[in-house]
């Protein structure tokens, strides 16, 4: 680590992301419980999502989606100081996803920790690793969102499987003098915890983990409201905070729940949906790693390009909520 502070931003210098191979279709999930395609595409803009192999878990989806991010940096592992992974779905207890991948990747002697923030932990994360490169504590810095949600997913459960999916983003960030990260905003209120939870854990009620009872609930429509009207004053917040205003946005890159939360963002943002980055219709709601997934999807297929300015924004679980204002 070095105490060099004559960076001022932290930049993005590369994305990746990883999909498990198997994809379960709404067609498939019409199998499964009583529910139609017609239901989930107009309630929610999701027609498949990817599913991890029975053998296959989030330490791998992150490593993965690691190596695109760190190739397409141009670094070498070796050069990477800070590992945060934000994931509700951890392999183990501990250590911790970010000490399993950071041995994967034979980096040693970093700082490298998990953040649980559900579906705003990437933004939790990136605010964090922003922080450590801003004081000069990281230069370069690995963040990943990985999930495997479909291991804490009733199947049974109409109001909560058709939501969601597995798998991995990441990004690598480097000290710039050029901007760069410009602000992250992060926020929780734990009082709305019941409202979307899984409520067992290692601590309390440890028999439903063991007997693999321990799944999502959701009070679906109660979430979408708070979602909606949370995301809405979260743009302004993140403006504001920079002096710039709607015109000066380029991407809007939000958390993939719902077609319809993302589309009343992005209409308070007055941005045309085609300036928004939308995975949600292929991959579901991948909690953490939604965003991250789709900054990458952006990047790649060169909508995103250097210079353009993004918002970053989700909502989750806690509740939490967070965004970021990022020249690519
Ligand atoms: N298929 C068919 N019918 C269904 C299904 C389904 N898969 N799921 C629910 N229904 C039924 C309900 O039972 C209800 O029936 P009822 O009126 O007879 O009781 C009816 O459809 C309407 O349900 P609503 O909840 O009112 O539907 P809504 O339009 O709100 O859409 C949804 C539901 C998609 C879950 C929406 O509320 C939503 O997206 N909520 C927010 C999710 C979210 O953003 N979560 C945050 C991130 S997740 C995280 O942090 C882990």
């Amino acid at each position: 680590m070095s105490g060099d502070t004559g960076s001022v931003y932290s930049r993005i210098a590369g994305t990746g992301g990883y999909l498990p191979e198997r994809i379960m279709t709404n067609a498939e999930l019409e199998s499964m419980v009583e529910t139609s395609d017609e239901w989930i595409t107009s309630r929610t803009g999701i027609t498949q999502r990817h599913i991890a192999a029975e053998d296959e878990f989030t330490l791998d989806l992150a490593e993965k989606a690691s190596r695109v991010a760190i190739a397409n940096a141009g670094i070498d592992a070796s050069d990477i100081d800070l590992i945060v992974v934000a994931t509700t779905t951890p392999d183990r207890v501990f250590p911790s996803t970010a000490c399993l991948l950071q041995s994967k990747l034979d980096v040693h002697g970093c700082p490298a920790f998990d953040v649980q923030a559900v579906c705003t932990g990437f933004v939790y994360a990136l605010g964090v690793a922003d922080k450590f490169v801003k004081t000069g504590a990281a230069k370069c810095a690995l963040v990943v969102g990985a999930e495997t949600f479909s291991r804490i997913i009733d199947w049974t459960d109409r109001n909560t499987c058709v939501l969601f999916g597995d798998g991995a983003g990441a990004v690598v960030i480097t000290a710039s003098e050029e901007p760069g990260i410009y602000s992250t905003h992060l926020h929780a209120d734990g009082d709305y915890a019941e409202l979307l939870h899984v409520p067992s854990g290692v601590s309390n009620n440890l028999a439903a983990v063991k007997d693999g009872r321990a799944y999502v609930e959701m009070a679906g429509s109660e979430v979408f409201k708070m979602a909606v009207k949370t995301l809405g004053r979260i743009a302004d917040e993140t403006l504001e905070a920079n002096g710039m205003v709607r015109d000066d946005v380029d991407w809007l890159v939000p958390h993939q729940a719902n077609l319809r939360i993302i589309a009343a963002t992005a209409k308070k943002l007055r941005l045309p949906m085609e300036k928004v980055i939308l995975t949600v219709a292929e991959q579901g709601n991948t909690s953490a790693a939604s965003i991250p997934l789709a900054l990458h999807a952006g990047v790649s297929d060169g909508r995103i390009k250097r210079g353009e300015t993004l918002i970053i924004e989700g909502f989750g679980g806690g509740f939490t909520w967070g965004s970021a204002l990022i020249e690519y």
